[in-house]
């Protein structure tokens, strides 16, 4: 990129670190929708703001009513969806927040270059695992009916492939589990981890 320099921070990541109290880091959650990917985040999130830490999540559903209303559901569109969303986590997690990233993130390419885009920086996939039966019949916001009715297309799962990891760092099985289970497996990882 020409005529542009890189401005270094003022403040370091171990200064805010140390200050916070805890590491920083990326959790990026993926699963299909209606996993229950939005919902364990949340109560991640509660929990770890309960413990003083500097939280922070990003939610699809949210995401793409502000910095990226315009993005739709091609591949091309959800490839930016993710990029944009990855660079954002890194300038929360360079901040020294836990990020929480709540998004399809169906390619296994994309959840790969999320990775490249935020390490060094501490981040971990979650994989948020229910099978796609499950997440039909939970069918929380109505959608995959409107999708098997042909009123949206590209619907994941469905006429849009998800790509299932098969090396995440956490698997969150979300069927026959509780909330609570989710996040107490979350926060016994986090501390394994050394980020709590
Ligand atoms: S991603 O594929 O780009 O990661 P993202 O997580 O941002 O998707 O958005 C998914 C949410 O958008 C779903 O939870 C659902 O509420 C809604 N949605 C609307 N259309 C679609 C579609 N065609 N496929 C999947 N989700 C859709």
């Amino acid at each position: 990129m020409s005529h542009i320099t890189y401005h270094p921070q003022s403040i370091s990541l171990e200064e805010r670190e140390h200050k916070n109290g805890h590491r920083a880091a990326v959790l990026w959650f993926t699963g299909l929708s209606g996993s229950g990917k939005s919902t364990v985040a949340m109560a991640l999130q509660e929990e770890l703001f309960k413990r003083n830490c500097q939280v922070s999540t990003l939610d699809g559903d949210n995401v793409r009513q502000g910095l990226n209303a315009g993005l739709g559901f091609t591949d091309a569109d959800r490839v930016e969806n993710l990029r944009r969303v990855s660079e954002v986590s890194k300038l929360f997690a360079e901040s020294g927040f836990i990020v929480l990233t709540s998004f399809i993130s169906p390619f296994k390419n994309e959840r790969e270059r999320a990775r490249e885009i935020i390490e060094p920086l501490n981040f971990f996939e979650i994989y948020v695992n229910v099978d796609l039966a499950t997440a039909e019949e939970r069918d929380p916001k109505g959608l995959y009916k409107k999708a098997r009715a042909g009123e949206i297309k590209n619907f994941t799962g469905l006429d849009s492939p998800y790509e299932a990891p098969e090396k995440a760092d956490l698997v969150i099985s979300n069927a026959g589990q509780s909330v609570q289970e989710g996040v107490e497996q979350l926060i016994s990882f986090l501390e394994s981890k050394k980020i709590i």
